[in-house]
């Protein structure tokens, strides 16, 4: 059938194979009955964990490889999944693991040429390329491996199954297979899958419960960084990122993204810098704003790296709470270094970004603004300031705009920089000295 008779949607139909009647189910019956163990008993301190040699990866990963882990990494086609994983696994081989690397996407030569151009020293590692998950078990059983690499889950299929490789019956399968090799064997393994922003993300998506840890690689393919976010971790925190650069040889982890986000900085009006807290790591970005008189009718909200609605709803809040009219300019909000923005915190610096674009004068650029703003134009409270504020402080900023209820509680903070509160949308604006007559 191509028609869903129930919602009426065509193709949306995916193939599932069923087990013919009477055939029996392959999985063992269990062995022990009420096997239990007192919580107390529990034996935690055999939880060794591996440096996979890349800093930014082992924070993604809670601290390093966990013996037998199964761990999805998605992301856009081309964004460098293939190629961090290459560099994590040279270094692992370097330090004596055999790994086995199993290719249905690039032929033996394109991963040595790759191997080449990133300096990977290809003792211990080992290569397949095939789409057959038979050959996997076959090289696996064989080579024994300590570390085993699938790229990608969309392009490699168990002949038992009728249905395309890459249908979700397929990549259950394959992660079942994958999943009890990993925790009978103790093989820690990685499965590559093309996740794309346009929603074809079922396949991968049927694994995220089933798989340990899910790391999502993303960044604009276009700008040379990219972010390696922990989506879900059975081993640690799912709020860690990783940054890397691409670059000609490589990945290459950046340290201090902060400093690298900032270090084109433009200054002039519509430019504000902004604290956004990425699991544990507080990061300084560079927010944009640029207003232009709206030819059309209907006057333009486009932004990248920060949410449209959000701006729509702090341009509103600048007419109604500050008296500014906007809605005669076509308005761009940019990120700079093609980087995401989620958190509210960063509102009242777009919301300030703007108001500076708009009136032509400048926030100083020694100055940081921190704060979620609301409906009725107040300054909201933020989650742990204090990190975000000796970030401020180690890039040598000197002062930093919060919200006045975050800095009463803060009294006995020992900052060297001048805190500035702001109760509410026109106090900050006021302060960040971008005060307007009222139209
Ligand atoms: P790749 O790892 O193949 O992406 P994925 O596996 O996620 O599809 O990376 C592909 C892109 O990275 C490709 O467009 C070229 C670029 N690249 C570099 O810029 N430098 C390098 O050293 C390598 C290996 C790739
Ligand atoms: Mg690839």
């Amino acid at each position: 059938m191509g028609r869903c008779s129930d919602c009426g949607e065509w193709g949306s139909l995916i193939e599932e194979t069923v087990a013919a009647k009477g055939q029996k189910s392959t999985k063992p019956a269990p062995t022990r009955s009420g096997g239990v163990t007192a919580l107390k008993d529990v034996d935690v301190s055999q939880t060794p964990r591996t440096s996979t040699g890349i800093a930014e990866l082992d924070r993604v990963l809670g601290g390093g490889l966990v013996k037998g882990a199964l761990t999805l990494v998605g992301g856009d086609p081309g964004i460098g999944k293939s190629t961090l994983l290459l560099q994590a696994m040279g270094n692992l081989a370097s330090q004596g693991m055999t790994i086995l690397y199993l290719s249905a996407e690039e032929s033996l030569q394109q991963i040595k040429l790759r191997a080449e151009r990133l300096g990977v020293s290809t003792d211990g590692l080992y290569l397949l390329a095939e789409t057959h998950m038979e050959y996997l078990d076959n090289a696996r059983r064989e080579l024994k491996p300590d570390v085993m690499v699938i790229d990608s889950i969309q392009t490699v299929g168990v002949s038992t199954i009728q249905s395309a490789v890459g249908s979700v019956s397929q990549i259950r399968a394959v992660t079942q297979n994958l999943m009890e090799a990993a925790k009978g064997e103790g093989i820690t393994t990685f499965v590559v899958g093309h996740v794309t922003k346009e929603g074809a993300i079922a396949g991968p998506k049927v694994m995220e419960h089933m798989v340990d840890t899910v790391l999502y690689f993303e960044g604009e393919r276009t700008g040379p960084y990219r972010m390696l976010r922990a989506h879900k971790n059975r081993f640690g925190s799912a709020q860690e990122i990783g940054v890397f650069e691409m670059e000609h040889d490589g990945l290459r982890p950046v340290t201090n993204p902060s400093e690298l986000f900032l270090s084109q900085r433009a200054d002039g009006p519509g430019a504000v810098v902004v604290t956004s807290l990425e699991g544990s790591r507080p990061i300084l970005l560079e927010v944009q704003a640029l207003a232009t008189p709206s030819i059309y009718g209907t006057p333009r909200r486009t932004t990248i790296g920060f949410d449209q609605q959000r701006v729509a709803m702090l341009c509103a809040v600048l007419e109604a709470r500050a008296g500014l009219a906007l809605s005669g300019f076509d308005i761009y909000v940019n990120v700079a270094g093609g980087v995401r923005v989620s958190e509210p915190a960063a509102d009242l610096g777009v919301l300030l970004a703007l108001a500076s674009t708009v009136s032509g004068r400048a926030v100083p650029s020694d100055t940081v603004v921190v704060g979620e703003v609301g409906l009725s134009g107040e300054v909201r409270g933020v989650s742990q300031l204090g990190i975000r504020l000796a970030e401020v402080e180690a890039l040598g900023f000197k002062r930093c705009i919060v919200p006045t209820r975050d800095l009463e509680r803060l009294k006995n903070l020992s900052a060297d920089i001048e805190l500035i509160g702001a109760v509410n949308v026109s106090q900050a604006l006021e302060r960040a000295s971008l005060n307007f007559t009222r139209s």
